[in-house]
């Protein structure tokens, strides 16, 4: 196979392909094969020496310098000088342990690659469907600097002119980093810094200049497009009559339209070094952003807290006041949410009230629903024919009606719409469209029922059909002798129902990291909160034209995946901050989850791509974000470094473990620890509910005027649960209120979850609590 196809593979893989196949090989992702083979004794690492408490940056690097490496001395990569301290290098194993004796180090581990968290050529959604109403609330911002650690961006998108922007906020200390094709021009008071970091990829994989086929820059600016898209989702300008190729056509923005970018470029191809990651986090922190956007992560399963680069990146933020937003990943099955230490809000994917429909036209007038990113008109009739019927000679139906390269009979499907099946969840389907369109065919009918909702692009018209399309279609070709057919371009529907719903590719919880690795009692409901992740239309790199329709260049793009819902929050986050300058991540946080919604727009709870099935909190946390509620959350659950440190030390966390976070973070002997499932996260999680529990939760309140809330529950199944005060009065901004919450089992709940939750409400607020529990014995016999 050719080292081009490789990365095409790559680049439109739906899900994790790791996953499917059911194992998680380390380093040994497909791009390796269009590297020049390097890997030999050596391996990069991570050194992490704990927090920063040298002076400045040069005595840090001096200080690394003196720890020896034995008899090789080894160059470091990265020097983690700003925020913690530590640095990155190739090592052999004997010299990683040697390092890891070492008295100032606190852990050696090796810098392993992360997936961008994109499903590519997905559905959209208009942001301005998403935040309708809500223009004087949007207007604030300007302050706020996000800072979005991806695959840089592309500065000449009109979404990243700074028309109306004042100047850079004084305290932001970041810099523009100049480099192929970037200047300093290229940085605005928009994107008011950009930096970017390779050496960890460089040495995880080989150098950039060995990646065959696939335009790139040594410089923050954006050959992907995924880190324009992700960063004009979070802060784009308003930029007017924006379209995919005329699809979906609107008024572009980003949720914080007026907040200022930082681009951290730390993702080259779709993957991201850890030991970059940690590099671009050290500057962001020091760089003074407020909000901190993570698209990315490790292939499922979730590494423990401690061991994970991206969670102890996200801890020092936290630390520093900076709200961490990172996707959930895209893999589909139960217990794969990646991002779910709970300094981390972790974010699920869900669908818009809109649709794009590229319906099928049969020669006997019936017109089929079919959904898909089609701009091109198709001009004329054409006959159809199922890939099963034009398998090539010596090979069987089956294998043909996949339409993949080297199994269609060029003769029988020349002119015509070729009718495709799915063999896996996972495959490309924009190349069964290349291989029709090789073949002479010139349109593609794909049954994909499960998938139909994720907006693709394809060389040809094509269009995804369901079950219910497909019988039709089936009893106009048995019925007809010469059956014909035309694939209408797209056009987009409105107001569709049910929505929204879990995109089908959104991982779920449970978060598996703290009950099973650390025996704990308690859990989080992860993911934490839902955001529109399908069809997303955002900024786009034009030189990425790989996955593009026609493989044209685009300055606007729909994608889909948990990587376009992340930004959506992070922009919430930033609209906060701008409101509330002074409030905690957990604070956020809090006000993000409480204040979502579990309804649909039929008034039914929440459900799942495609059949609408039923789903919980696993599916979707606190619920769909509600950007305007948000805002005014009225009782906000607050929890700093110390509670966490609390948290992990009564879920069993060893000294050791606690060290690869904060050196300062022993566990204290403490004869009256806080219960783990104290900790005031805005849900309540019990992984084993033996018979009866009390939990506890502390409010403060954020309002003018004085106020009463009273307490409305409901049950999980087989669970009595009971508020004690069931009224909490308020009498002004900033007052704190306890809360004790029973927890009577009646049931037990045979080893899944049941769920329910707490809604203090005023008769303006509705401030809402999930509650996730596994009853294993009763308090009643
Ligand atoms: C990048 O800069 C080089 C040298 O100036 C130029 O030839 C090339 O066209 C530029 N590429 C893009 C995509 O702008
Ligand atoms: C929007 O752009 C299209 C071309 O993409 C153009 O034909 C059309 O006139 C524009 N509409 C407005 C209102 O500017
Ligand atoms: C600290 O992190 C490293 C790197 O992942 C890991 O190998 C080590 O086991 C961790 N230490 C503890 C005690 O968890
Ligand atoms: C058809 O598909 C099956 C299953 O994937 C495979 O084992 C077989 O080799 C294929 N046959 C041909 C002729 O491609
Ligand atoms: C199909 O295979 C042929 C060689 O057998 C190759 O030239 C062509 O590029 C392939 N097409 C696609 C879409 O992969
Ligand atoms: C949804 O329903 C269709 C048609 O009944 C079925 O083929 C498909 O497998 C279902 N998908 C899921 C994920 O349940
Ligand atoms: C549940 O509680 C009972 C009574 O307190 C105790 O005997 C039993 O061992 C507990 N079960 C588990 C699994 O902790
Ligand atoms: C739940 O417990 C409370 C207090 O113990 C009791 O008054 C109430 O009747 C119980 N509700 C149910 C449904 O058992």
């Amino acid at each position: 196979m050719g080292c081009s196809k490789v990365f095409s593979f790559i680049l439109v893989l739906l899900i994790e392909y790791t996953l499917v196949n059911g194992s998680t090989p380390k380093n040994t992702i497909p791009i390796t094969w269009c590297i020049k083979a390097k890997r030999s004794l050596v391996q990069h690492y991570i050194v992490y020496m704990g927090d920063q408490s040298h002076p400045n940056s040069e005595s840090v690097i001096r200080a690394n310098h003196e720890i020896s490496l034995g008899e090789a001395k080894a160059e470091a990569l990265h020097h983690y000088s700003k925020s913690f301290r530590g640095f990155s290098a190739m090592l052999t194993p004997e010299q990683a342990n040697q390092l890891q004796e070492h008295e100032s180090v606190v852990s050696v581990f090796e810098s392993k690659l992360n997936r961008l968290h994109t499903t590519h050529s997905w559905d959209f959604l208009g942001l301005n469907s998403a935040y309708t109403g809500s223009h004087v609330a949007l207007d604030w911002a300007s302050d706020v600097i996000v800072g979005v650690v991806d695959s840089g961006v592309w500065p000449e998108s009109e979404s990243f002119r700074d028309y109306g922007l004042g100047p850079v906020p004084e305290r932001f200390k970041g810099e523009c980093v100049t480099g192929d094709n970037f200047t300093l021009a290229n940085c605005n008071k928009k994107i008011i810094g950009a930096r970017f970091y390779s050496k960890g990829f460089e040495a995880d994989v080989g150098p950039l200049e060995d990646v065959v086929n696939r335009q790139y820059f040594r410089s923050p600016r954006d050959s992907d497009g995924h880190g324009s898209h992700t960063a004009s989702t979070i802060a784009g300008s308003i930029v007017a009559n924006a379209s995919l190729l005329g699809i979906g056509r609107g008024t572009a923005r980003g949720g914080a339209a007026n907040a200022r970018l930082a681009i951290y470029k730390a993702c080259w191809f779709g993957y991201c070094s850890d030991a970059d990651i940690l590099s671009a986090m050290d500057d962001a922190i020091h760089d003074g952003v407020d909000i901190l956007s993570l698209s990315f992560g490790p292939s499922p399963p979730q590494p423990i807290y401690f061991e994970d680069a991206v969670s102890v990146g996200a801890f020092h933020a936290f630390q520093n006041g900076i709200l961490v937003s990172a996707s959930a990943g895209n893999s589909i099955f139960p217990a794969t949410a990646c991002n779910v230490a709970p300094w981390i809000l972790t974010v699920a994917a869900s669908t818009l009230d809109r649709q794009f429909r590229s319906d099928i036209h049969l020669g006997n007038s019936k017109v089929l629903k079919g959904l898909s990113l089609n701009p091109i008109k198709m001009d004329n009739w054409h006959a159809l024919i199922y890939a099963s019927a034009a398998a090539a000679p010596g090979v069987p139906a089956t294998n043909a009606s996949f339409c993949k390269n080297n199994t269609l009979d060029r003769s029988l499907i020349k002119d015509k719409i070729v009718i495709c099946t799915i063999e896996k969840v996972t495959e490309n389907r924009r190349l069964k469209a290349m291989v029709i369109k090789e073949g002479g065919g010139v349109g593609m009918i794909l049954i994909d029922h499960n998938a139909r909702d994720v907006g693709f692009e394809f060389v040809i018209p094509a269009t995804l059909i369901g079950q219910d399309a497909l019988e039709d279609l089936q009893s106009y070709i048995n019925t007809e002798r010469n059956p014909i057919a035309r694939i209408y371009p797209t056009r987009t529907v409105l107001d569709t129902k049910p929505a929204p719903e879990v995109a089908a590719f959104s991982s779920m919880g449970p978060n598996v990291v703290t009950p099973d690795i650390i025996k704990a009692k308690c859990i989080q409901l992860q993911p934490d909160i839902t955001a529109p992740g399908v069809n997303i239309l955002a900024a786009w790199s034009p030189v990425a034209t790989e996955d593009t329709v026609e493989q044209r260049s685009l300055d606007y793009n729909i994608i889909s995946g948990t990587s376009m819902s992340c930004p959506h929050i992070s922009a919430v986050a930033a609209i906060i901050k701008s409101h509330y300058p002074s409030w905690s991540p957990a604070s956020i946080m809090s006000a993000i989850m409480t204040t979502s919604t579990v309804m649909d727009n039929t008034g039914r709870v929440i459900g799942r791509d495609p059949n609408d099935t039923k789903t919980t909190p696993f599916d979707y946390g606190s619920g769909h974000v509600n950007p305007l509620a948000s805002l005014n959350p009225g009782l906000v659950y607050d929890f700093n470094t110390q509670d966490v440190v609390k948290f992990l030390c009564s879920n069993g966390a060893s000294a050791a473990q606690l060290k690869n976070l904060t050196t300062g973070g022993e566990c204290e002997k403490d004869p009256n620890p806080t219960a783990s499932y104290n900790f005031n996260y805005p849900s309540i999680g019990v992984s084993k509910l033996n018979g009866s529990l009390s939990v506890y939760r502390t409010v403060t309140f954020y309002g003018k005027e004085a106020t009463v809330y009273y307490a409305s529950i409901e049950n999980p199944e087989g669970v009595n649960v009971t508020v004690t005060p069931s009224e909490l009065r308020f009498m002004k901004e900033g007052e704190k209120a306890s809360f004790r919450v029973d927890l009577k089992a009646l049931k037990k709940s045979n080893g899944n979850f049941v769920f329910g939750g707490i809604t203090w409400k005023n008769g303006i607020q509705r401030v809402r609590t999930p509650i996730g529990l596994n009853v294993i014995s009763t308090s009643y016999y």
